[in-house]
């Protein structure tokens, strides 16, 4: 495990509100980087996908795992055992962030391979898929102590790794799964049960058109507050994004 130094900013830094840290990292790496969660300009945005993808994903994927795993930008990398920089099909057409990475997840750095995990694999089984199929990952690449929330400036340290990420896959459709997720993507304060149930625009860059991003539950919530109707609630989500993905959908 890498020495990871603590950043003296924490505790400055954690008593930033999150959307105005988070909206000044989302203009600064806009800025330098060409990636931003904004509206389009019109004139490219029907461009074809293919015409982004530069260089291989696999590659890609592989060099930003290994600077996730060198990674010491917030306290995390002090106290993890593992990061979790996140797995899957490289080409896949579906992604799932999730939040952070649990203890079972820290200790084998893999992302939901705990309860919530075997529950994700159940919901990915039921749509039809594999888990080989589709990439899976999470806002943050290293474990919270406790399993506490993420704090702004973990998230705001850890983005660089998502949207790279979800730049060298590009999938059709992301599902971000709980509110963390779907807050720090879509730059929404909206619960997540507002949130859930129709799709987002997702815009990995100003020259493309959006992708289809959908909230929905986190599986750790729905174990917690189990009930038909949440669980019913996941899967009509899950439906919208098989029938978007053009597979058959379930019946039930
Ligand atoms: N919960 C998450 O949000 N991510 C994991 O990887 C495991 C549990």
């Amino acid at each position: 495990m890498p020495v990871c130094r603590i950043n003296i900013k924490i505790g400055i830094m954690a008593k930033r509100d999150l959307k105005q840290a988070f909206d000044q990292h989302v203009e600064l790496t806009d800025y330098f980087t060409g990636f931003a969660v904004k509206r389009p300009k019109s004139a490219a945005a029907s461009l074809p996908q293919e015409d982004h993808q530069t260089g291989d994903s696999q590659t890609q994927l592989a060099e930003i795992a290994q600077q996730a795993k060198d990674c010491c930008k917030c306290g995390l990398g002090g106290t993890r055992k593992n990061s979790v920089p996140g797995e899957g099909n490289p080409h896949a057409r579906l992604v799932f962030v999730g939040e952070a990475p649990g203890a079972d997840e820290d200790e084998q750095g893999r992302p939901f391979v705990g309860r919530a995990g075997q529950l994700l694999d159940k919901i990915i089984a039921a749509m039809g898929l594999k888990r080989q199929d589709v990439f899976i990952c999470n806002v943050l690449r290293c474990r919270p102590p406790d399993n506490r929330d993420p704090k702004p400036e973990e998230i705001i340290s850890c983005m660089p790794f998502l949207k790279a990420q979800l730049s060298a896959i590009r999938p059709e459709i992301i599902v971000a799964l709980g509110a963390h997720a779907a807050h720090t993507l879509l730059k929404s304060e909206k619960p997540i049960g507002q949130l859930r149930g129709t799709f987002h625009d997702f815009y990995f860059d100003e020259n493309e058109a959006p992708k289809k991003l959908m909230p929905t539950y986190h599986p750790a919530y729905l174990l917690r507050n189990y009930s038909d109707e949440n669980r019913r609630r996941v899967w009509e989500d899950m439906k919208v994004v098989v029938a978007e993905l053009g597979l058959p959908v379930p019946k039930k």
